[in-house]
């Protein structure tokens, strides 16, 4: 049988639903058929008797003369035939039809019903006999009276066809009701399909139940369950992530103090020197890496709700952003700019804000090429505070675009990076429910990064 749960309960319904109304419907029959009968056989039997009643004496000699009436009970719109015959029991038939159809033998005073048949019609009969006495004599007369059943079968259609017809639209009514009930009744469950398939991977709310059938609710809270486990899982594992991250911090800070010891010390081969300076550099790049790997973590167990509570002002943290970079980008010989209306007050976690700025505006001023402009922007509008920061370097390509935010992806592996930034971007901006989007820069050239979150409701109380 089908998987579909609409089939399934069709089935359900109709195949007793079928059996009940082929039993109710040949009962109904039978019941419509038995009452045609009994009309029937009413009209046959007062016919008889308004027959018999006309035999009579007639100078020693039996005679009838049927009465037009006998006949005229039988009219009716579908053309029967009817029979009749009225015998005297040595054989001389007084009245009526010579061959009448099966007259029975054991004829009684008492009516006697039977079905016979004359040329292929069925036909519906009745006999009786009627003992007639004189002077002494008695002689039996058998009286029959017969018609052919197409006003019966009429009749017992009439009484029978409407409840079944009924019963049948019933049947369709009950299909129908199941497929649309079903329709609005999987709603709900459509909405939990809806909400588990439209998910970010790493969105582990529990599913909504609130409008659920109880039966589904079993099964919604199963899954909610899992989803628990799983947020227990993954936020174990960024935390031993973060837990090596901060281990190695120390042994490799004090590493860098001992190559820097060790630099300075003089007397020292020329080629250990360089060694000693490669190994400074490689030591560099892996506080690097652990420092944004420790970021990477926190900005991934970042909770919403606890950063909502905080307030920070956008605009000056850009500012002191582009002021850590200044240098930077004076040695890579580049205009670094900073366009700021006012203080920009959101929600959210400054240190994290800080690293976001910091990610986006580094880029532009790494991968840059000496000469170039780079613009931070902070602007207010409505309810939004929207972070622009602009380049005019090679870009990105757009088939790239995409990519750029997975950890370690590089688009660019002639300069020094983790690829860990804009991961950490991506983190952040998602942790305070805003967006960002990558786009080429000003005049088509470089990238523009637009970052845009909610505007803090309440405004910053202003600097003393
Ligand atoms: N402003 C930019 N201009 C050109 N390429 C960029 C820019 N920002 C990012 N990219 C590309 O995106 C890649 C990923 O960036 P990111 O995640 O910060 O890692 P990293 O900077 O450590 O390589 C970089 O390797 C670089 O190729
Ligand atoms: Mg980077």
């Amino acid at each position: 049988m089908t998987n579909s749960l609409r089939m399934r309960l069709l089935w359900w319904l109709l195949v007793p639903l079928a059996l009940y109304v082929f039993v109710t419907g040949k009962s109904e029959f039978d019941n419509a058929r038995h009452t045609a009968d009994l009309v029937q056989d009413n009209q046959l039997v007062s016919s008889a008797r308004m027959i018999a009643g006309e035999v009579e004496w007639v100078d020693g000699f039996l005679r009838v003369d049927v009465p037009p009436a006998a006949l005229e009970v039988f009219v009716s719109p579908y053309r029967d035939q009817v029979f009749y015959s009225v015998t005297v029991e040595d054989g001389q038939l007084l009245a009526g039809t010579p061959d009448f159809p099966g007259s029975p033998t054991a004829a009684s005073e008492r009516p006697t019903f039977y079905d016979a048949g004359r040329d292929g019609d069925a036909v519906r009969a009745v006999a009786f006999v009627r003992q007639m006495y004189d002077n002494g004599a008695t002689r039996r007369v058998l009286v029959s009276v017969g018609k052919t059943v197409r006003s019966r079968d009429a009749m017992a259609q009439q009484l029978w066809q409407p409840q079944l017809v009924r019963q049948i639209e019933m049947i369709v009514l009950a299909v129908a009701l199941v497929c649309i009930g079903l329709t609005f009744e999987l709603r709900p469950l459509m909405k939990v399909k809806e909400d588990v398939a439209d998910r970010d991977p790493m969105q582990l709310a529990p599913i909504r139940v609130e409008r659920l059938h109880t039966e589904l609710r079993p099964i919604v809270d199963a899954i909610n369950q899992c989803i628990a486990r799983l947020g227990v899982q993954v936020a174990a594992q960024r935390r031993f992530i973060a837990d090596a991250a901060h281990q190695l911090r120390t042994p490799l800070t004090l590493l860098g103090t001992q190559l820097q010891f060790a630099r300075q010390h003089g007397g020292i081969e020329p080629g250990l020197a360089e060694a000693l300076a490669a190994m400074h550099r490689s030591n560099r790049s892996m506080v690097g890496l652990t420092n944004k790997l420790l970021l990477l973590a926190q900005a991934e167990s970042a909770d919403y709700a606890r950063l909502a509570s905080e307030p920070a002002d956008l605009a000056a943290i850009a500012k002191e952003v582009a002021e850590d970079l200044a240098l930077l980008a004076q040695t890579r010989e580049i205009d670094l700019g900073a366009e700021l209306d006012g203080p920009a007050p959101v929600t959210g976690h400054p240190g994290l804000l800080s690293a976001l700025v910091a990610n986006l505006a580094e880029n532009a001023i790494r991968y840059t090429q000496a000469g170039g402009h780079v613009t931070v922007a902070v602007r207010t509008g409505g309810t939004k505070v929207t972070l622009v920061v602009t380049d005019d370097g090679p870009g990105i390509a757009p088939e790239a675009r995409s990519r750029v935010f997975e950890p370690f992806y590089r688009a660019s592996a002639d300069t020094e990076g983790t690829g860990l930034g804009l991961a950490i971007v991506r983190e952040i901006v998602q942790a305070h429910r805003g967006e960002i989007t990558l786009g080429p820069g000003a005049g088509g050239r470089g990238v523009t990064a637009t970052v845009t979150l909610a505007a803090a409701r309440n405004p910053l109380p202003p600097a003393a």
